[in-house]
């Protein structure tokens, strides 16, 4: 099920880099070559002789060896997939902070591959604040986080924590090369973030959004093999855009041309942006001046970007938009569905506790034209976003 893929496995310090020997033998009968590399903590754990002999390469521990030093570009850019298995509270750490300081995380760093992490702790630490912190760091960098099993932990207690079990992560890796390839060949539009109304050369009409979500599925085509071109608002936060072709824009109007320019060629269009509804009726091309007297904006509605899609849209193509309630969300998000002619509608309320604009987490429930509808728990944008591609090729192949 692994034939011809590089997997770069990380072991690093934990009671479970046992396991790491069980893992690499089903890597390597499953048809996958697999180089190791181990922190000098991992190496009180198992032996990097156990590992060399499982996978017939020398096992990496150091960064200089001797005169020799270890590539850690370039074993970044062999891996189809670095796993690190077990995923210490150590290393975990550092990965969210981008430290560099053993050979491990300088090939972390520089790996232009899919990273997938199995952690494995004792179940304090896993629960800790910092921990939780740190994993949804991972998320947010597009890392697949494979669950932790609960049981035995190596203090004797039990609880959560502990390294999920071979067979388990290799399912996981088959489940991610088998998704990796899905939407070769396909191309795909997103829109993410605010728009930016002006008023004058220093005022602006805009919103919260931070552009998250709508990068976060950008990301998620782009892992599954399509072309994608991710069209921008003006949001302000740290977004991932490595890797995307990216078209910025600030108002409803420019966003409105990009997505016409693009829309003809996409098989799939996610319209995730916050589009403001109003722009000012006359841009002022100097600063408006106060004075004594209230003032009043007149605002013009902005054109509809998805309904004006939905009206173009050809069989074959796939129309997602978004829908962002504060009440009657069901019956809004379903009502936007048909209006716009639209194949899905994702809701979000901001009702929802952790969810919406500026956090790192979202809660949906998706509705489609077939009359499906599914609801889902409060998950980390990275996960919402594979729900959402999951959704659309489950209805696109329906
Ligand atoms: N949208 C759009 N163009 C607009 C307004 C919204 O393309 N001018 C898209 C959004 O990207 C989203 C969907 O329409 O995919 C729904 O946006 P939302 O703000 O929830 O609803 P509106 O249609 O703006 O209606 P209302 O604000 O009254 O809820």
């Amino acid at each position: 099920m692994l034939k011809g893929k590089k997997i770069l496995l990380g072991v690093t310090g934990s009671i479970a880099a046992y396991k790491a020997a069980l893992l690499v033998r089903i890597l390597v009968k499953e048809g996958a070559e697999v180089k190791v590399i181990m922190t000098a903590a991992a190496k009180d754990f198992i032996s990097p002789l156990t590992l060399g002999t499982l996978t017939k390469n020398p096992v990496i521990t150091d960064l200089f060896k001797d005169d020799a030093w270890a590539n850690h570009v370039m074993l970044g850019r062999w891996a189809d997939l670095m796993l690190i298995a077990p995923l210490s509270c150590n290393t975990l750490a550092r990965m969210a902070a981008g430290i560099c300081d053993n050979l491990l995380l300088s090939v972390y760093l520089s790996a232009a591959c899919p990273v997938m992490v199995a952690p494995a702790m004792d179940e304090d630490m896993w629960k800790h604040p910092a921990t939780r912190r740190n994993l949804r760091t991972l998320a947010t960098f597009g890392h697949h986080v494979v669950q932790v099993g609960t049981g035995e932990l190596a203090s004797g207690l039990y609880g959560e924590g502990r390294m999920a079990e071979p067979d388990d992560i290799l399912k996981e890796i088959v489940g991610h090369f088998h998704q990796q390839g899905s939407l070769k060949g396909k191309k795909a539009m997103v829109t993410a973030g605010p728009t930016f109304e002006h008023i004058d050369p220093v005022r602006f009409i805009g919103n919260h959004s931070s552009g998250k979500m709508g990068v976060a599925i950008a990301r998620e085509l782009l892992n599954r093999g399509a072309e994608v071109t991710l069209i921008l608002g003006p949001a302000t936060g740290e977004l991932q855009l490595e890797g995307l072709d990216t078209i910025r824009v600030q108002t409803a109007r420019e966003m409105y041309d990009a997505c016409h320019r693009a829309f003809g060629e996409t098989d799939i269009t996610v319209m995730a942006a916050a589009v403001a509804d109003y722009t000012p009726a006359l841009v002022a091309p100097e600063k408006i001046k106060k004075n004594e007297e209230d003032w009043s904006l007149t605002l013009k509605k902005t054109p509809d970007i998805l309904k004006s899609l939905g009206q173009m849209k050809k069989d074959g193509q796939t129309l997602v938009g978004f829908a962002l309630e504060t009440r009657n969300e069901r019956d809004n998000a379903l009502s936007k569905l048909a209006q716009k002619n639209a194949d899905i509608i994702v809701l979000n309320s901001l009702t929802d506790q952790g969810a919406g604009f500026g956090k790192d987490t979202n809660k949906i429930t998706v509705f489609d034209r077939n009359g499906g509808e599914r609801r889902y728990e409060l998950k980390s944008k990275t996960e919402v976003a594979k729900d959402i591609v999951d959704y659309i090729m489950e209805y696109t192949h329906a």
